[in-house]
């Protein structure tokens, strides 16, 4: 019998605070222990949280109190992981101490996702990364450590582009996203920036999204030859009007000529280390493949998969000419591109003995 570990999930009323707490109250071995917060501190959680993703909140915490966001406290309550969600520029600060103070901190905001001694971690396409750990503990004097999920719309793009860039020579990808609200929290983006519009979220987040996919992509151990430098990735993101799933269309061009049939093996039969270990939250394929030419939609499709909300659904495959091929995947933006990807990369780190089981 392995042991219970006791997670604080920061912002844990907040729309990936909330999949965090849905996914480890049905967890096999990490509870949620301490739901961490700011405003709503002293009151039940059920009371003050804004339950919007599936089912009811979990009976295990609806009367727990929201508690303070303090090492000290949390450190008395003996937790085991921080899982931090919170928002960009909050969070850098707040990770580093408790890093400091001894904690494993997973985090899915972006202020530590270009530390070069900072994993950002996607455990099927680059876990390798976690001897970055050993690095950071010893250059910082920590007895923890940070490790970054990437951003949920670059884990949409890289967990299908991994494979793709490890089996062949890849030119160029050409990327158009469609993001749902819930990336922005609650009450988020402004109604009238996305009914009857699209909100277009510009160059800024264009860039970032591409220096995300780049980074990962430049930890993938490749079967062909080749550096970053000669693959041109270029993004133009959007945000429309729904709650989850984010929506993705590439057009990837190769050096030679690729069969369309050649891609869609390599996705179908992509698999990581997480699959290899039988970790609780790593659905059986990390990408599933639809031949329908209506799908995937967001609201058909962001569910799909063993552990729902995990497994990214591409479809739309098509050869486009003899070097090019279209396709389009749809992630769960709060579930695999967050609070499911944060739970799995503590999975893999307890696994791998950087979390004590
Ligand atoms: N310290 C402690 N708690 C803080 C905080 C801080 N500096 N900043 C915010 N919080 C608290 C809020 O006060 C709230 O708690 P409360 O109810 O006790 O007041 C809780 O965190 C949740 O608030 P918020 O983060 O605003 O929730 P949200 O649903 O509006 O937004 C995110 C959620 C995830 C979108 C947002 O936190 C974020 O952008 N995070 C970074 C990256 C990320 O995960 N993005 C999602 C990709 S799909
Ligand atoms: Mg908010």
């Amino acid at each position: 019998m392995r042991r219970t570990l006791k997670a604080a999930i920061l912002g844990a009323t907040g729309l990936v605070g909330i999949e965090y707490v849905r996914m480890l109250s049905q967890h096999p071995y990490i509870k949620p222990a301490y739901l961490a917060g700011k405003g709503s501190v002293g009151k039940a959680y059920s009371e003050v949280v804004r339950w919007q993703t599936v089912g009811q909140v979990p009976k295990e915490v609806a009367d727990m109190p929201v508690l303070p966001t303090d090492v000290n406290e949390i450190k008395k309550a003996g937790v085991d992981i921080v899982f931090s969600p919170l928002p960009q520029g909050a969070a850098g600060p707040v990770e580093e101490e408790f890093a400091k103070a001894g904690f494993p901190v997973i985090s899915n905001s972006p202020d530590h996702r270009f530390d070069p001694d900072v994993p950002l971690m996607i455990p099927e396409v680059n876990g390798h990364t976690a001897s970055l750990i050993d690095e950071q503990k010893k250059r910082r004097d920590w007895s923890g450590f940070i490790v970054t999920t990437p951003l949920c719309t670059a884990q949409g793009i890289a967990i299908p582009l991994a494979p793709i860039y490890r089996d062949f020579r890849v030119d160029s990808v050409f990327i158009t996203t469609m993001q749902s609200l819930s990336g922005e929290g609650y009450p988020g983006v402004a109604s009238l920036d996305v009914v009857d519009n699209i909100k277009v979220l510009g160059d800024a987040y264009d860039a970032k999204t591409v220096k995300e996919v780049t980074r990962i992509l430049s930890e993938v151990k490749r079967n062909v030859p080749g550096t970053m430098d000669e693959l041109t990735l270029s993004a133009t993101t959007h945000r429309i009007a729904t709650i989850h799933g984010h929506y993705e269309v590439m057009y990837v061009t190769f050096k030679e000529d690729v069969k369309v049939e050649k891609v869609k093996e390599t996705l179908a039969n992509f698999k990581g280390e997480p699959q290899d270990m039988k970790l609780p939250t790593a659905p059986s394929r990390p990408i599933l493949i639809t031949e329908l030419d209506n799908r995937p939609q967001p609201y058909f499709d962001r569910w799909a998969g063993d552990v729902p909300g995990m497994s990214v659904v591409v479809g739309r495959l098509k050869q486009v000419n003899n070097r090019t091929v279209r396709l389009v995947s749809l992630i769960h933006n709060t579930v695999r591109g967050a609070a499911g990807g944060g739970i799995l990369v503590a999975e893999y780190l307890i696994e791998k003995g950087y979390i004590p089981k």
